[in-house]
């Protein structure tokens, strides 16, 4: 056997360095952490507030967790606009591929685990887009969450995969490492500067955003998670943001073709190095490969974007213009107030789009009854659905129903009016009018 000198590359040593730390520290959580839904969110409190260092263990994970995920995905970024998976195994990339996917599962799983509303409406949402993929969502969905609901069946699946994904990283890690041409030779340009100064780099920024920015990547556990209660304005995981806008932008206009374009964009992904056998490994030359990968770059940037705006949603709602009658107004407020807006979108605007758009109550031929009693209970109707059950008093539930069955195009004609004024308007219809710009 050859004896093997280990090569200083940066990405190597970042790699191995970042997976450690994340190791280390999460064996430290995993101690203490109680995965059951009464308790996960506490003993999460408990090792940020009362356990020495805890909450510095608690940002390591979650930040060495997150630059995992972006090293990989630089990494395999990198692999691609060099060329360098044209010049060694084709399996190579497939494995580089396949730890992007399975890092991405571990921090989706991570991010449910401390049981914040944040954790809770987050994952609820990603899951919501997955389950509109064509005849595969709902089951897939369901197999996720151990059943209908993302209760306590679901918070253990999500922990056993959590850790059973952070083996297979491991596991995938090592195999990608034994693969490395030139392993045990002298990487080229392995004992560079250049590369200690990008090594340096990356641990500057890993401590930078553990002590400055945590945030970021760590649960801020503000509330316990409320199944009931959808909260003020979350998102979903960050480097969910994208691919949940993707989604829910393709899949809901047209979701057959979407789901086969994905599919050929998944085996593109994979089978790169099969498919692509020019041998130019100049990126400008490569007009094919630039523009795919171009395309698939800015498409995440564009949806994470789209995504981060559409955190600002319901600061307008919509109202009918010509005289809404008191119900409606009253109707529109407890809209407004009941945040619906968190998962509805009105004719459109204003809202994200979890569920259906709301001006399709007549459409639908929806009475008021049937909308009040699904507003009070959805789960009746749409079993695992991610709608929470509101108590609403009866006039609010009327004048609610009333609203949304104003929301009829064809009939009417609409406003957007400032949230705040919504909700400051006390008065009779007739007077609020005048308040509106
Ligand atoms: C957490 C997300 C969420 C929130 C918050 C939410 N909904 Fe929904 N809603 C949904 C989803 C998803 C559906 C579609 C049902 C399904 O298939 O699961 C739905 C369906 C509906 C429907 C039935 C549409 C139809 O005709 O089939 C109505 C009415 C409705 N929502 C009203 C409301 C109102 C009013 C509020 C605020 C009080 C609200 N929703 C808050 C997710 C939500």
């Amino acid at each position: 056997m050859k004896t093997k000198k280990f090569s200083f590359n940066f990405l190597t040593y970042s790699l191995w360095g970042g997976f450690a730390l994340t190791l280390f520290s999460g064996i430290f959580l995993l101690v203490h952490y109680v995965p059951t839904f009464a308790q996960a969110f506490a003993s999460v409190q408990r090792v940020n507030e009362q356990i020495p260092f805890g909450w510095m263990v608690r940002r390591i994970h979650a930040v060495g967790g997150g630059f995992l995920l972006l090293l990989f995905l630089f990494h395999l970024l990198r692999v691609f606009i060099v060329g360098e998976y044209k010049t060694r195994a084709g399996s190579m990339w497939v494995f580089e591929v396949l730890l992007v996917f399975a890092a991405l599962w571990v921090n989706f799983a991570g991010f449910f685990l401390p049981l914040s509303q944040e954790a809770f409406w987050g994952t609820a949402s990603t899951l919501s887009a997955l389950s509109t993929i064509p005849w595969i969502g709902n089951s897939l969905v369901e197999f996720i969450r151990g059943g209908r609901e993302l209760g306590g069946m679901a918070l253990s699946r999500f922990f056993s995969m959590h850790l059973g994904g952070a083996a297979l990283v491991a596991l995938l890690l090592f195999g990608h490492d034994r693969m490395a041409p030139g392993r045990g030779e002298e990487a080229p340009g392995g004992q560079s500067p250049r590369n200690l100064w990008i090594f340096g780099l990356v641990l500057l920024l890993l401590f930078g955003v553990i002590t400055l920015a945590p945030n970021w990547f760590t649960d801020p556990l503000r509330q316990a998670a409320n199944p009931t209660v959808n909260p003020e304005g979350t998102l979903p995981p960050w480097f969910f943001i994208s691919l949940q806008e993707a989604f829910s932008f393709f899949l809901s206009t047209y979701p057959v073709l979407s789901a086969i374009l994905a599919v050929l964009v998944l085996v593109f992904i994979l089978g790169l190095p099969f498919l692509d056998r020019n041998p130019e490994k100049n990126l400008l030359q490569r007009p094919v490969s630039l523009s795919i990968g171009a395309a698939l770059v800015m498409g995440i940037v564009y949806f994470t974007l789209v995504g981060m705006a559409g955190a600002h949603y319901g600061e307008k709602v919509v109202l009918p213009a010509d005289h809404p009658s008191p119900a409606e107004v009253r109707g529109a407020q407890v809209y407004a107030l009941k945040n619906c807006a968190y998962c509805h979108q009105v004719l459109g605007h204003q809202g994200r789009r979890e569920g259906p758009d709301m001006s399709v109550m007549r459409q639908r031929n929806r009475s008021p009854e049937w909308i009040q009693r699904f507003i009070l209970n959805a789960q009746l109707y749409q079993p695992g659905t991610t709608m929470p059950r509101y108590e609403i008093p009866l006039e609010d539930l009327e004048a609610l129903s009333a609203y949304l069955l104003s929301l009829d195009p064809t009939r009417r004609v609409f406003q957007a009016v400032d949230r705040e004024t919504l909700l400051n308007f006390g008065a009779p219809a007739g007077s609020w009018e005048k308040k509106i710009k």
